[in-house]
């Protein structure tokens, strides 16, 4: 009787794990492609080359609204990003640096699911775009 109890619990901890291993994998893989409106593709960044100023201000706002889902270089690991069913992206890569300036602007003031609508909270064209800019810096 002992050993099947055992055998049982030897058993559940093995689904346990493969389970949370299974989850975990889900999270990093299920990347479904965004359906973005022409409207916003079509939309050009106001920021210059190399503006240093729009570069701070895309700093700040990124440590106050972004950087605890995407973490502070946008690797996708900042501390609430676990808490997540969908990863939110490394935007060090060659395929987020792919998406043109709307693009970007479209994923993160519009959103969808698990990424919040900003909207309302970055009001400004300028510092929405000044945000954009300083995603672009994370590929480099
Ligand atoms: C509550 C956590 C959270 C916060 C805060 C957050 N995001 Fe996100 N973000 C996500 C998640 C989750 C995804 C993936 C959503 C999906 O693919 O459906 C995402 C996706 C994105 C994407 C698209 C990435 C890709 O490769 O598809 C961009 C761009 C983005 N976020 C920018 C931002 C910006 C800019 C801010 C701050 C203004 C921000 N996010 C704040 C969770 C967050």
């Amino acid at each position: 009787m002992k050993t099947m109890l055992k055998t049982v619990t030897l058993i559940s901890g093995f689904i346990f794990v493969l389970v949370f291993l299974t989850a975990n994998y889900t999270q990093a893989q299920d990347k479904k492609p965004w359906d973005i409106p022409a409207k916003y593709k079509a939309m050009k960044t106001t920021v210059k080359a190399g503006d240093k100023e729009a570069l701070a201000d895309g700093k700040m706002m990124w440590s106050k609204y972004c950087k605890s889902c995407h973490g502070s270089k946008g690797l996708g690991d900042g501390p609430k990003s676990a808490m997540l069913k969908t990863f939110p992206g490394d935007f060090s890569t060659a395929a987020f640096q792919k998406y043109s300036d709307g693009e970007i602007y479209y994923m993160s003031f519009v959103g969808r699911d698990e990424m919040p609508n900003f909207e309302k909270k970055v009001t400004s064209e300028s510092d929405r775009w000044a945000l954009v800019a300083y995603m672009r810096k994370m590929g480099k």
